[in-house]
């Protein structure tokens, strides 16, 4: 992928090389990675050199002798195997420094081929609290949409709400038996699993409850004027709910990025006509279902997405289809991305191959399914609370928030104690974000709340610490940070080594869209605070030498301003001061 604005270190270093490599065979790969022998290693000549047949030695230096690489590299060496080993010049690693630092996205390109990403995340169910299990889509979708839109993409938010179904007849229907239906200010979010439960019991109860429950669900679906007014007391409460969650997580959605199930309803038949029209469907046992190609269960049986069940009703299926329609057709994304559990697999790739074969996922468009583990409790098994229930995430919020002030306390501070407390939730909410956000997506993780407030490893509270340790140098100094732009000296090997991590902001923040996996980028702002600690260690920063002073100010600024930088697209705050 092409990209405009500044090329960094590592890009004008894969251009010069990929000149060298295309003499041998055009668009031969370069691979080029780091290396801890030098900056940085190409290991492309070997698998080059079994298909021009001449040893891996020979292809390397005929590489290295076409590609210019005299200015920008110190030395250059082809090693046993035919490896060519890089390390950079002190002078380029400056200059580049530099360039970051004058620039105001910090090296970070602006894509060339900008997509219109439509990411749907958070989408808790409505006439329910929000548990922990909305956690990771919510925060780790949050994180997609703030890098995608720092490169550049248009990025579509999407909160699939679960506001419709069959659970809303019976809510109803207990709503109108206990006289709430006159009055929706009445009614309030601490009520609501409560307010479930008791409707549920009702309904397990009541056979005659049962089938007014049914009834009711049909008066929803036909758009029934007095049942959508009662089903809008839940969603309304709901999102008041929703909103004060997502306030405290400090995520971007609002009210406006509400897409619930509900928009797709008057859409689910057209899709059945559309889908019947395309000769997709088959009737099975009264269902109509769609069998997409190369879908088999364990059986070998094919495997059937049933879009309209044999009642007539519709389920996920039908609404996810008509929701791609919408959103390819409608809305013009491009790439769809879903921020959903991993045990959706199977469900998601069932429905992506049905919106190929109906056209609403057209072949300029895609759909990723960006899957993520479990949150595990301290036993390995699933996180619930103390009375074993699935736990209420604002109650979890809120306890990462007195942990964190419980903990600042045993640290000096010069803070008043109403920025105390404001730091304190920066770092109990951001050490909840970062522990699910460094995880790799995929994998599950343990909940351990003495691991996430850790000032020390990879943790949010020693990231956003690292950065208010840096800011406390020039407060302390009072000294302004130097001009930006300014050239550093790199002569320290801690100098030069934190030089080069700082060059590597972009192909991070690069590498983090690519994968669609934060964990990138929190890994790289480990590794940059580990290199800042190890910097700042070796080598003194407020000494006489104004040249050295100024270089080394300079290197702590940029180090911040990453810091900050990397921290917001991950959706964290970085307070100034702790
Ligand atoms: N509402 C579901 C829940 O709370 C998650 C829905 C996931 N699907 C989606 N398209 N976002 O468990």
């Amino acid at each position: 992928m092409r990209q405009w604005g500044m090329p960094d270190a590592f890009s004008v270093l894969l251009q010069r090389l990929q000149a060298g490599f295309d003499t041998i065979v055009p668009g031969a790969d370069p691979v080029l990675r780091v290396s801890d022998r030098a900056d940085f290693q190409a290991n492309g000549a070997l698998p080059l050199a079994k298909q021009v047949g001449r040893s891996p030695q020979q292809v390397a230096a005929d590489v290295v002798a076409a590609a210019s690489l005299d200015d920008i590299c110190a030395v250059v060496e082809v090693s046993g195997p035919g490896f060519i080993n890089l390390t950079l010049s002190d002078a380029f690693v400056a200059d580049q420094t530099a360039a970051v630092s004058a620039d105001e996205r910090l090296g970070v390109a602006i894509t060339a081929t900008p997509q219109t990403m439509l990411i749907d995340y958070s989408s808790p169910n409505v006439a329910k609290e929000m548990h922990v299990g909305h956690l990771r889509s919510t925060v780790i979708g949050d994180a997609l949409a703030r890098v995608l839109g720092f490169l550049g993409h248009e990025v579509l938010r999407e909160n699939h709400i679960g506001d419709w179904g069959t659970p809303f007849g019976m809510l109803i229907e207990h709503l109108i038996d206990v006289g709430g239906s006159a009055d929706a200010e009445s009614f309030s979010v601490r009520d609501l699993n409560e307010f479930y439960a008791q409707a549920r019991l009702h309904f397990d109860r009541d056979p005659k409850f049962g089938e007014r429950c049914r009834q009711r669900v049909v008066l929803l679906q036909g758009g029934d004027t007095e049942t959508l007014r009662l089903w809008e007391i839940f969603v309304a409460e709901s999102l008041r709910h929703i909103n004060e969650v997502y306030r405290m997580l400090g995520v971007l959605l609002t009210d406006d990025d509400v897409a619930g199930e509900s928009l797709y309803n008057p859409l689910l038949d057209v899709v059945v006509d559309e889908l019947g029209a395309k000769g997709l469907l088959v009737e099975d046992h009264g269902a109509l279902c769609v069998f997409p190609e190369g879908f088999t269960n364990r059986q070998g049986d094919p495997l059937p997405l049933i879009v309209r069940k044999s009642d007539g009703g519709y389920g996920y299926p039908a609404t996810d289809l008509a929701c791609i329609r919408d959103r390819t057709q409608r809305r013009g994304a491009t790439t769809l991305l879903y921020v959903v559990g991993a045990e959706q697999a199977l469900h998601l790739r069932l429905v992506f191959a049905v919106a190929r074969l109906a056209g609403y996922l057209p072949e300029t468009s895609d759909a990723v399914h960006v899957g993520f583990g479990l949150i595990l409790g301290a036993a390995g098994k699933k996180l619930a609370s103390r009375s074993g229930d699935s736990e209420r995430l604002i109650d979890l919020l809120a306890e990462g928030v007195t942990r964190a002030t419980a903990s600042m306390a045993e640290r000096p501070s010069d803070l008043s104690a109403e920025e105390r407390a404001t730091v304190a939730r920066s770092l109990g909410i951001g050490a909840v974000k970062y522990a699910d956000l460094s995880t790799e997506r995929m994998r599950d993780y343990v909940f351990d709340w003495d691991r996430m407030l850790a000032f020390e490893g990879n943790t949010g509270p020693y990231l956003q610490y690292a950065h208010a340790r840096i800011r406390s140098i020039f407060r302390k100094a009072e000294v302004p940070p130097p001009e930006r732009g300014t050239r550093p000296v790199v002569d320290q090997p801690q100098e030069r080594a934190l030089a080069l991590q700082l060059l590597g902001f972009s192909a991070a923040v690069e590498a983090t869209a690519e994968a669609l996996g934060p964990a990138k980028l929190c890994t790289y702002l480990f590794d940059l605070a580990s290199s800042f600690t190890t910097f700042y260690e070796a080598c003194r920063v407020l000494v006489d030498d104004e040249a050295v002073r100024t270089s080394r100010l300079a290197l702590c600024d940029l180090t911040a301003r990453v810091l900050a930088q990397g921290l917001s697209l991950l959706g964290m705050e970085a307070p100034e001061q702790m």
